[in-house]
């Protein structure tokens, strides 16, 4: 007999509890309890929950074979290099991401291209119907024979077809739609998403096939569903961008198979996402020519460096409390870079407000952008402009110091490679690297040193 249970599940860590409450005590979130249904089934569960085991016998760890796993080269170097080198067999990946920000697109290219190199791909579509899908496939001109396309949300289903086409890669889009027949809840509920991600971990892990899980964003961000979802899968994706844009950046946040913070570029086109391989450029392109405010920063996103245009607008404030925004880096950053400038170099910013942003839409977290973040704010407080082809790397200290950071040579190097012709470095990163030819290397050992020599003044 079928027993009815009622209980409030925490959408952010999964807390239970019998009743509700405002506030959850696992994670101390406000308003994230939701109610499930659950049947109990009394008796054994079905078959396919319990029938493969991913765990085999404990054995010492020096008797252990060890083979380089193969990875899946997806022809796209863009996204294997945020993959940590191609796919690797047998994970779970989950990428999220706004809706109509190119998922399904993306994975739609991905599997076509794995296809075509004669590996079975299985497309399941929860949201949209196969005519859909086929019509999207036309538009991004994808033809194979490899790849099949099953719209279905029942998990029951999806497991026999897995067993009879026996793809090598499935896609399973999105995670929110597919329904576990066992759990009674809504698709889409915090049991739901857990059962059917660790049911397709079982997949995964098992049958040795990698699985690709689209999961929808909420409000603020963060994967719809419950937290310990990301704990589950291999490897975490995010698709971003902004609406106005036409370029789009994934990125990896989690991954057990290769680094985090790697990002791939890509642009939205009629025919699909196109890799952007040379993203300086893009980022640059609209750059003003010669305007006061705006540096440019040579920051490293994961193992590779980018030039990205950093602008500061600083303007007399008519409030009592003067105006500090920042978009795409840290606003505490910036008040911080102000203070140090009031401070050390004198300058009255507290009657001004600030402004800073970072162009093309990217997100900056490094601290070696302070010294280009503050050189703008310089330039437009003086309203004098630096060089053109100048660009300032270095982390800035609460003295007015500039500190060494991370891989000058490869951020020189690029700055090199699109004609910059002076990068201000910090002093304790000269020596022991090859200078790039074409481009003089500047060594700053405080920010006064800085201003002196890309302004001419102090
Ligand atoms: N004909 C077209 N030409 C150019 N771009 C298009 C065209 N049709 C769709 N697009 C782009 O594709 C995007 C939709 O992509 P896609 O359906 O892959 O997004 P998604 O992330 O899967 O969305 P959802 O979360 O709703 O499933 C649109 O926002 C639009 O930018
Ligand atoms: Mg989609």
């Amino acid at each position: 007999m079928a027993k009815k249970k009622t209980k409030f599940m925490c959408r952010s860590c999964g807390y239970e509890s019998p009743k509700w409450m405002g506030r959850c005590p696992g994670c101390g979130e406000w308003n994230t309890m939701d109610e499930e249904v659950e049947i109990v089934q009394k008796g054994p569960r079905g078959a396919f929950q319990h029938s493969t085991s991913i765990l085999s016998k404990a054995v010492p760890i020096n008797s252990i074979e060890t083979i380089q796993e193969p990875r899946v080269d997806t022809d796209l170097d863009e996204l294997n290099r945020v993959l940590g080198g191609g796919i690797v067999p047998g994970s779970l990946i989950l990428i999220g991401g706004d809706p109509g920000i190119g998922k399904s697109t993306l994975l739609l290219q991905v599997s076509s291209l794995l296809a075509n190199k004669g590996q079975r791909v299985l497309y399941i579509s929860g949201e949209e119907s196969i005519r859909q899908t086929k019509l999207r496939a036309e538009r991004l001109g994808v033809i194979s024979d490899e790849l099949y396309i099953y719209a279905e949300t029942d998990l029951g289903k999806i497991h026999e077809t897995i067993a009879e086409v026996k793809p090598q890669l499935v896609i399973a889009d999105s995670i929110q739609t597919i329904h576990h027949p066992e759990v009674t809840s809504a698709p889409g509920s915090v049991s739901q998403v857990r059962e059917c991600t660790a049911e397709l971990m079982r997949i995964a892990k098992t049958q040795n096939i990698a699985i690709f899980i689209v999961g929808h964003v909420t409000k603020d961000g963060q994967i719809a569903g419950p937290r310990l979802l990301e704990h589950m899968v291999d490897t975490v994706l995010y698709f971003e961008g902004e609406r106005h844009h036409t370029y789009r950046i994934l990125r990896s946040v989690k991954n057990r198979f290769g680094s985090t913070n790697e990002i791939a570029i890509f642009e939205m086109l009629q025919s699909g996402l196109k890799e952007v391989l040379n993203p300086s450029e893009l980022f640059l392109r609209e750059r003003s020519q010669g305007g006061a405010g705006s540096t440019v920063v040579a920051s490293m996103e994961g193992t590779r460096p980018i030039l990205v245009e950093i602008q500061a607008l600083v303007t007399p404030s008519s409030f009592n409390y003067p105006k500090r925004m920042a978009t795409g880096l840290d606003q505490n950053r910036v008040s911080l870079l102000m203070a140090v400038l009031e401070k050390r170099m004198g300058m009255l910013l507290q009657a001004q407000d600030a402004y800073i942003k970072v162009a093309g839409g990217v997100k900056l977290d490094e601290p070696a952008i302070d010294l280009a973040v503050l050189m703008s704010i310089v330039s437009s407080y003086r309203d004098l402009s630096v060089g053109v082809t100048d660009c300032f790397i270095g982390e800035v200290g609460l003295t007015g110091e500039v500190r060494r950071v991370s891989r000058i040579e490869q951020r020189v190097t690029e700055a090199a490679k699109l004609g910059f012709e002076r990068a201000f470095v910090p002093s304790s990163n000269l020596g022991g690297w090859d200078y790039p030819a074409g481009i003089q290397v500047v060594g700053v050992e405080t920010i006064g040193d800085a201003m002196k020599l890309a302004f001419g003044q102090s």
